[in-house]
């Protein structure tokens, strides 16, 4: 690392081990109340602190205007994360902008939490502690919280990607039955007898249980909508640990609402974490905000995996994970 040490500007408080090395090997600009910036003042910040780095995470909405506003010495973005929706590629490109990002090291912490969100989801988790916390469990029932059996099921994943992977490594333990539809069909070693689906509503169509683990862009926004719930078995239930607006909400609420889904584990919301109130009424839903990635191992590793790309940029070499 050169003895200038390059000032880095982080938008939110990063684990302590992130930012130790952040202060060894750089002059960090760190948020300590960790409250998120809006954009014209994280543009203002970024100038003032004279950054020759942003390390950004998915509360920053980098947009084009805001990347326009960023000053010429700022020469990458390092989003603490492994989705980039929140980055206007295409600016970041016309500004010479490196940006880049943090995956593999959160597959197994996000795959993990989808299963459970898919278990929650069909064991009634929610609904069953809060019967126990609120007091009113009066005794056991034949005929009480009753959820969908996991083992021998269809697990429809949509987005084979390393999460969608893990996902369905996980749900192999349950006995589930996987299927999985992507924009093409993964070597026969890493399907690992997975039945692929061209279609995305074919895989709907014969989906018992539902993983979105797609990446957020036009195509995929609001790709779960009410005429592709309707495709969906009668009781099915749905998880989304990618983004919130790949689902239309109000679809997906109504379908809860009215039987058609059984249940849905939720990670992520369309405008977190402001949430579609709908489903703060709905007892067959399991909402977490937004806690995927949250070990404290992936956390870090987020962190340094951050710093590595930041690294080759200040070192001169191509970072590991370039997303633009
Ligand atoms: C990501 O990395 O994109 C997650 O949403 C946050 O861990």
């Amino acid at each position: 690392m050169s003895a200038q040490h390059p000032v880095v500007f982080v938008t939110r408080r990063l684990p302590e081990a992130v930012e130790a090395r952040l202060t060894r090997d750089y002059t960090p600009v760190l948020n300590v109340d960790d409250t998120p910036f809006a954009p014209a003042e994280l543009v203002e910040r970024v100038v003032n602190a004279g950054a020759e780095a942003v390390l950004c995470c998915p509360t920053d909405k980098m947009s084009a205007d805001v990347i326009a506003a960023l000053p010429n010495k700022v020469r990458a973005l390092a989003t603490f994360s492994v989705g980039y929706d929140h980055i206007d590629l295409t600016a970041a490109k016309a500004h010479d902008l490196i940006v880049t990002n943090t995956p593999d090291v959160l597959t197994d912490a996000t795959a993990d939490c989808a299963m459970l969100l898919l278990l929650a989801a069909a064991r009634r988790a929610w609904s069953a502690e809060s019967l126990v916390r609120r007091g009113d469990w009066t005794n056991w029932a034949p005929t009480g919280q009753i959820g969908t059996q996991v083992s021998g099921k269809r697990l429809g994943i949509f987005g084979m990607g390393r999460i969608g992977q893990a996902l369905a490594k996980r749900a192999r333990g349950f006995d589930m039955e996987i299927h999985y539809s992507d924009l093409a069909p993964l070597p026969l070693d890493q399907e690992q007898g997975a039945v692929f689906h061209a279609d995305p509503e074919e895989l709907l169509g014969i989906a018992e249980f539902l993983s979105l683990h797609c990446p957020l862009t036009e195509d995929t926004r609001h790709f779960l909508d009410a005429r592709r719930i309707a495709l969906m078995p009668d009781g099915a239930i749905v998880v989304n640990t990618a983004r919130g607006p790949i689902v239309d909400d109000e679809a997906l609420i109504t379908a809860l609402r009215g039987g058609k889904l059984a249940a849905a584990g939720l990670d992520v919301f369309d405008g977190e974490p402001k949430i579609n109130p709908g489903y703060l009424a709905l007892e067959n839903v399991t909402l977490y905000p937004h806690i995927g990635s949250a070990t404290k191992e992936t956390r870090d590793a987020m962190g340094f995996v951050a710093l590595d790309n930041l690294d080759a940029v200040f070192g001169g070499r191509t970072p590991p994970n370039r997303v633009a």
